[in-house]
């Protein structure tokens, strides 16, 4: 496959609430390849470093511990105009306000708990995807 990269991450509620299998076919149907994938137990180092980036905003210890409370899936996805179509296919940060049959409007609980989250841009792809994947190489470098 060719395309360009993003990468996403399955959130620990939506884990829990046993929708990974959902979510990933969704993600596949969609058209995206899963070039990697990893499922694991973020640290609170780990998130905060993740999540760096709100490190000012009212919510982010909140988020960084949610965040802790269970196993994430990381995952390496690839497809054409990767993170615009990807962030369409996940859809509003509150899932109250995405539109109908997006990920966190079926999986979303919250705006906290909402289910998945998608890189936002290429650079940021790239970082988060050598932060999970430190073995993935080309082409992303
Ligand atoms: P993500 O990074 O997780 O894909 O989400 P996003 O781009 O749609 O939203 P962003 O602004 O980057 O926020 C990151 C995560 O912080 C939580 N959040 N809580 N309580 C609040 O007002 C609030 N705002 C954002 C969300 O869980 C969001 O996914
Ligand atoms: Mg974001």
């Amino acid at each position: 496959m060719t395309g360009t990269y993003t990468f996403s991450m399955i959130k620990p509620d939506a884990v829990r609430s046993r929708h990974i299998g959902a979510i990933i076919q969704t993600i596949e149907q969609a058209g995206f390849g899963i070039n990697a994938l990893r499922l694991l137990q973020l640290s609170l180092e780990e998130a905060e470093e993740f999540y760096a980036v709100h490190k000012e905003r009212s919510f982010y210890q909140q988020m960084c511990q949610d965040m802790t409370t269970g196993p994430v899936i990381a995952m390496l996805l690839e497809k054409g105009n990767a993170v615009a179509e990807f962030r369409q296919l996940i859809g509003a940060t509150n899932p109250a306000e995405a539109a109908e049959g997006t990920i966190r409007k079926r999986f979303g609980k919250s705006i906290g708990a909402n289910a998945i989250h998608g890189s936002d841009a290429d650079d940021t792809a790239a970082d988060e995807v050598a932060f999970f994947f430190p073995e993935w190489q080309s082409p992303l470098t």
